[in-house]
């Protein structure tokens, strides 16, 4: 079978390096790819993630028998849709299920609908009265949230009101984040700690994968910026069985269901951003966001941790019979460190040359931002590397990725020392 994944950062090298693995799997294709994936798939820079007619010709050219859509952004766009147009199956939603992603004021409203658990909220298009709402509720924190996507930057946490208004003004009247911020969602703060859930469905089944945890601020004790995430462990220690019970009933099937229900039936992988916390004795998840597509770093952390061929898994989604397909997890840890240029997640420089990726013995390492030049692998992106070793503990796995990513080092590189530290403790040794 041929491949074609679309996508080029460390979560579509997780990707490649599972169907490499799959003995279905005969010929592998990225577009656009990057320097690590060019070891084990034919890349096609020239196409970038959001070309959906370069997808589809590319698809054509290569007789592609599979496409799987990583990026949020060709998802929201339409991708799938179009690619199934053509003749090619397709793994990840159509526009109409992806806007679960694209849009937070429909995916707030939808969870309302279906009485899903999440942050109290309101949305707006009008600074007076979102003004006088924040005015109403006097509570902080206090979170806005742009409706569409941001790059991950469009949610702001205002410690008080005057730091609510600016992002209100900023964002409604700056034209801050463009088109994506034409209307915004002012929500509660939630407390306690947050845990990523991805899924595979149909549909009509979902099978949730271990739960992780990602690291979004740049520097340790989770202080500077938001980033697309600088680490992760798996699976979260606090994630117990009886909360996989509750996120099941109350937010993964109804979420499912509901989607069906209005016509917008979800295949692929769903991203659930949750924020377990507690009342009284009992657990208490909320959904914080959804997202329509693996997420990254954390698919880095999860996949080398599946047992069953992703190919068998892509092909019964896409052809509504994930039921009948057992999926398998290996029941490690695992722990996945990420390494960035410095300046990320604002200006920073590229260019600059890897060194030590020979002497990696017991971690994987997934390029992010990296290309091939003369031979060389050198820095192309602001996330660079995710070092990811497996343990029989979140101890062990954490042990080895940290003394693996010591070995490598560029100009400027840097990585937070403290990934999974926090819940270390926690974990069973
Ligand atoms: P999102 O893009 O919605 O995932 O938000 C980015 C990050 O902001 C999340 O990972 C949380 O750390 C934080 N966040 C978003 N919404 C809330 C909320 N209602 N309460 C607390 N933290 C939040
Ligand atoms: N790591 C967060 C995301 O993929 O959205």
């Amino acid at each position: 079978m041929k491949i074609l994944v679309i996508g080029g950062g460390g979560r579509e090298h997780a990707v490649c390096a599972a169907f490499k693995n799959s003995p279905k799997v005969t010929e592998l294709h990225c577009a656009p790819g990057n320097g690590g994936i060019s070891e084990i798939a034919a890349c096609h820079p020239e196409i970038k993630a959001t070309d959906i007619d370069g997808a589809v010709g590319l698809a054509h050219e290569i007789n592609a028998d599979y496409v799987f859509v990583a990026p949020d952004d060709p998802l929201t766009l339409g991708m799938v849709d179009r690619l199934e147009a053509a003749g090619f199956p397709a793994f990840g939603p159509r526009a109409n299920a992806a806007v679960i992603e694209g849009s937070k004021v429909f995916s707030k409203a939808f969870m309302k609908r279906h009485n899903i658990p999440t942050a109290l909220y309101e949305t707006f298009s009008e600074t007076g009265a979102a003004l006088a709402y924040i005015k109403s509720r006097n509570s902080y924190p206090i979170v806005i949230k742009c409706d569409g996507l941001a790059l991950g930057k469009g949610v702001i946490i205002a410690q008080n009101f005057p730091e609510a208004e600016e992002a209100v003004i900023s964002i409604l009247e700056g034209g801050k984040f463009g088109a994506s911020g034409k209307e915004i969602v002012v929500e509660e703060f939630l407390e306690g700690v947050e845990a990523t859930v991805l899924a595979f469905t149909d549909g009509k089944t979902i099978s949730a994968m271990p739960a992780s945890i990602d690291h979004k601020r740049a520097l340790d004790n989770n202080e500077g910026l938001n980033t697309g995430g600088m680490g992760v462990i798996c699976p979260a220690p606090y994630y117990t069985e009886e909360i996989a019970e509750i996120c099941m009933k109350t937010i993964f099937e109804p979420t499912i269901r509901g989607l069906a229900e209005e016509g917008k039936t979800f295949k692929g992988c769903l991203y659930f951003g949750l924020m377990v916390g507690s009342t009284g004795f009992s657990p208490c998840v909320k959904v914080i966001e959804y997202n329509c597509r693996f997420g990254d770093p954390e698919t880095q952390a999860v996949l080398p941790l599946l047992e069953t061929d992703l190919f068998e898994i892509m092909t019964a989604v896409i052809d509504e019979r994930l039921a009948e397909i057992p999926i398998k997890w290996s029941g490690k840890s695992s722990a996945c460190v990420v390494m960035a240029s410095g300046g990320y997640p604002e200006k920073y420089e590229t260019g600059f040359e890897i060194s030590g990726l020979g002497d990696i013995s017991e971690a994987v390492v997934y390029h992010a931002g990296t290309k091939l030049s003369s031979g060389k692998y050198v820095t192309a992106g602001g996330r660079v590397l995710g070092i990811t070793a497996l343990g029989e503990n979140l101890g062990e796995a954490l042990g080895k990725a940290y003394r693996e990513t010591a070995k490598i080092s560029f100009n400027g590189a840097f990585y937070r020392k403290d990934i999974g530290a926090a819940h270390c403790k926690k974990a069973k040794t």
